[in-house]
């Protein structure tokens, strides 16, 4: 399976996910319905669902029982970003104006609550056995009790001038490991494997976010805003303590330090104060550092998915956790 046929198999996943979002976001109120419809229409690259479906896909034939699941994980996730946006105060996700830039704050937070709302109908009205469906829906409402307080966590640092790396590391797997965890464990879930490979699905997911995190910061820093669709340097005018940040704030010559602290205290920077700090974290060591650990986690993701049994899903999830490292979007 070469990486091809990977991006073949995430745009024939993407299509029926995109369906069942689209043809179940029912709302009377036009301006509340398009401020929740915006971002599935924007872009994304469906990366929950299409660990979803393709873990189940390893075990069961028929994939139709699991879409309404894995369209749900999706739902949440935009719900997440729908919030994340207000609270990072970034204007362009998917390449387009966040929802709250194009509407208003208030109408962002409630396009948030109505997807969130949905999540729980989508599963409890989906055709797994009660056992299963109750299983899910108390996995994910858990999940995403750990989100709020990995972005509380998020939050908190920005005032906090040192974070350790196990306080990043805890942070992360909180605010977007635990629900790439819960994408590739729902699928064996859903699929009544034992509970052995559970956690061994489990794993890959959170081992695999905790690596994406990492990617997404040193994209948020070296990437291009073109291909990755929302702001570069955000990070540094909001003071997060991402990876990279908090090395180079360790690790750079003492009147760099300085400068670094002064940008992250700084909310509306020039564009030369921003290329300054982007300029010191480079030279920090941090990216490939970075790197480094990204890759080490990946190395974990891949451990756990080798229990898994030989197919080709099983081939796709070790792509697309090798192709992750040099991702630009
Ligand atoms: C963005 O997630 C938020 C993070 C956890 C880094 P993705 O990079 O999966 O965003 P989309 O869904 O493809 O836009
Ligand atoms: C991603 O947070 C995690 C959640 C939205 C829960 P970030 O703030 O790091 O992600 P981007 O860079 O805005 O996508
Ligand atoms: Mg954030
Ligand atoms: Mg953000």
């Amino acid at each position: 399976m070469d990486f091809q046929e990977l991006q073949e198999d995430i745009k024939q996943n993407i299509k029926y996910i995109n369906e069942y979002i689209i043809n179940n976001i029912r709302i009377e109120n036009e301006t509340l319905f398009q401020a929740c419809i915006h971002l599935f229409n924007a872009g994304g690259k469906r990366i929950r669902p299409y660990i979803m479906r393709t873990v189940y896909s390893l075990f069961k034939k028929d994939n139709s029982l699991i879409t309404p699941i894995a369209s749900a994980i999706e739902i949440l996730h935009t719900f997440t970003l729908i919030h994340d946006d207000i609270m990072d105060q970034d204007e362009f996700r998917r390449g387009f104006p966040t929802v709250h830039t194009k509407w208003d704050e208030n109408i962002a937070i409630l396009a948030g609550d109505v997807l969130h709302s949905l999540v729980f109908s989508i599963i409890g009205q989906s055709d797994f056995r009660k056992e299963i469906q109750t299983r899910i829906m108390i996995d994910f409402s858990k999940t995403l009790i750990k989100i709020c307080e990995g972005q509380t966590m998020d939050l908190q640092f920005e005032k906090q001038e040192n974070v350790t790396i196990n306080e990043y590391l805890k942070m992360i797997s909180l605010k977007t490991g635990e629900l790439l965890a819960l994408s590739a464990r729902t699928g064996g879930i859903a699929a009544e494997v034992d509970e052995d490979l559970i956690n061994h699905l489990s794993n890959f997911g959170l081992n695999y976010g905790l690596a994406f995190q990492i990617i997404d910061d040193i994209l948020g820093i070296i990437g291009e805003q073109s291909k990755l669709g929302k702001p570069i340097g955000s990070d540094l005018r909001q003071g997060k303590k991402t990876f990279v940040i908090f090395y180079a704030l360790e690790n750079s010559s003492e009147d760099e330090q300085k400068i670094l602290k002064d940008i992250l205290r700084t909310h509306n920077l020039s564009e030369e104060k921003l290329k300054k700090g982007i300029e010191i974290i480079s030279k920090s060591g941090a990216i490939d550092t970075a790197r480094n650990l990204a890759n080490k986690y990946l190395q974990s993701a891949l451990d756990n998915l080798e229990k898994l049994p030989s197919s080709n899903g099983k081939n796709n999830l070790i792509q697309l956790t090798k192709k992750s490292l040099n991702r630009k979007f």
